[in-house]
């Protein structure tokens, strides 16, 4: 038997899939927000050496036994329910399969996804100057960052937020960086900017300064300008993890909490987290363009010709086979405009801030800190055994997803809220199950 082509029976699966994902998303609210199954029985589910079955029920198996991202009542981790015309954008870039380094090879891919670059450097505060490329994440994208740093000043100390994605660390570790410290945070869990100065102060040998725009722990926006302020005094480079929070721009209400995110040298920002796009589609931006073509000079005749050497994104990244991801989030735009994730953002800020000020009323309950946008931390009274239990059993319950982590050495409950569809109603009946599984 050939590999499938694109006849009629593969053309019936395509409509049939389709109708089957969108009666499951439909439907979605009658399910648990996972069926939560031991690794066990999955894997004797997905073995290899089952019979042939049936396409829909091989995705139907998939599906039912996914989270379900499009649940209202999940509100866990940064990684959204996409939006329907992003997801076929997704099968249009696969379908056509252009490969984004080299711009002969996806003469409009390349075109699409410099338009879009420009449009996030725009919104940015970024002149002409700027040149970045869409990549697989944040955490690609601080590395990325972290090497234009490099090739602008040499090798040096990074100094990060207590706080800092766990990204800039591996990137610092990848590239050989020894010399990480960590800047202790203030009670807004923010960089601390005093002990920054302190840090700096001591040193002559600063390669960056990371600040971070929406921390992964508590949404936390960094003093940007304060940063920024000594990022001058200092002659260094300040790069803006701002993956989560750089989306706050399309807002006119919110962006005031990324005032002076147009100061840094660099900055990364995940579409594939606030603007609802499926994984993958991240970007990073630098400034100085030049910089981020120098730390990717690379000789390869066999790939880059001359004479479209300016168009080739692969001189500014660490891929070479390269999607052209940024169509799904160009169509999302030339169809729709950029004005429905404003306002899917300002409404899950504001559905975060509902939790905040329900959780404020219950005795049982304590606010880790005030949301500034949709991330939010907050623990019950009785101790850390007991919330970690009340996650434990809510989301293997599946009437709600919720997750937890570690803050100023306390066990706490965790939610990003990120589905635009979730109500004060299912922030009420994940708070009642909180303190039913509490007892
Ligand atoms: C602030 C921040 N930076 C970077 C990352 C990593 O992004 P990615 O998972 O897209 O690599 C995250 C992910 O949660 C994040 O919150």
């Amino acid at each position: 038997m050939s590999i499938p082509s694109f006849d009629s029976t593969t053309r019936r699966f395509a409509h049939d899939l389709v109708d089957f994902l969108f009666d499951h998303v439909e439907r979605v609210d009658e399910r648990p927000v996972v069926d939560w199954t031991p690794a066990e029985d999955l894997r004797r589910m997905v073995r290899l050496d089952l019979p042939h079955a049936d396409g829909i029920e091989l995705a139907r198996l998939v599906a039912e036994k996914s989270i379900q991202l499009h649940h209202p009542s999940y509100m866990g981790h940064q990684v959204c329910p996409p939006s329907p015309i992003a997801i076929l954008g997704d099968l249009l870039i696969s379908t056509l399969n252009q490969s984004t380094a080299v711009s002969e090879m996806s003469p409009i891919g390349t075109v699409i996804e410099k338009e879009i670059v420009r449009w996030l450097a725009t919104l940015a505060g970024y002149g002409e100057e700027a040149e970045g490329t869409m990549v697989s994440g944040g955490s690609a994208a601080n590395l990325t960052a972290l090497l234009a740093a490099r090739a602008k000043r040499g090798s040096g100390a990074v100094l990060v937020s207590a706080d800092t994605h766990y990204s800039m660390a591996r990137a610092a570790a990848i590239m050989g960086l020894e010399d990480v410290v960590k800047i202790e945070t203030d009670d807004h869990h923010r960089m601390s900017v005093n002990a920054l100065a302190r840090e700096l102060a001591k040193r002559d040998r600063v390669m960056a300064i990371v600040a971070t725009a929406g921390s992964t722990a508590t949404g936390a926006f960094d003093d940007l300008e304060a940063i920024a302020d000594l990022r001058d005094r200092h002659d260094t480079w300040l790069h803006v993890d701002s993956a989560h929070g750089a989306s706050v721009l399309l807002s006119e209400r919110l962006a005031p909490l990324a005032k002076g995110l147009h100061r840094a040298d660099s900055l990364s920002w995940d579409p594939h987290k606030m603007l609802w796009m499926p994984v993958s589609l991240g970007a990073v931006l630098v400034r100085d363009g030049i910089w981020l073509r120098r730390a990717f000079q690379a000789d390869a005749p066999y790939l880059f010709h001359a004479e479209r050497e300016a168009e080739n994104l692969g001189a500014m990244t660490i891929q070479c086979s390269k999607r052209a991801d940024a169509i799904k989030l160009w169509l999302s735009l030339r169809m729709h405009g950029p004005r429905p994730f404003a306002e899917a953002i300002e409404c899950v800020t504001d559905v975060t801030r509902y939790l905040y000020e329900r959780v404020n009323e219950i005795e049982e309950l304590e606010a880790m800190h005030e949301p500034e946008l949709n991330i939010f931390c907050f623990r019950h009274r009785s101790g850390d055994e007991v919330n970690h239990a009340i996650r434990e059993k809510l989301i293997r319950g599946g009437t709600a997803w919720i997750t937890s982590t570690v803050l100023k050495g306390q066990r706490v409950l965790r939610v990003t809220m990120i589905n635009p569809r979730t109500t004060r109603a299912h922030v009420d009946r994940m708070l009642e199950d909180v303190l039913r599984l509490a007892r």
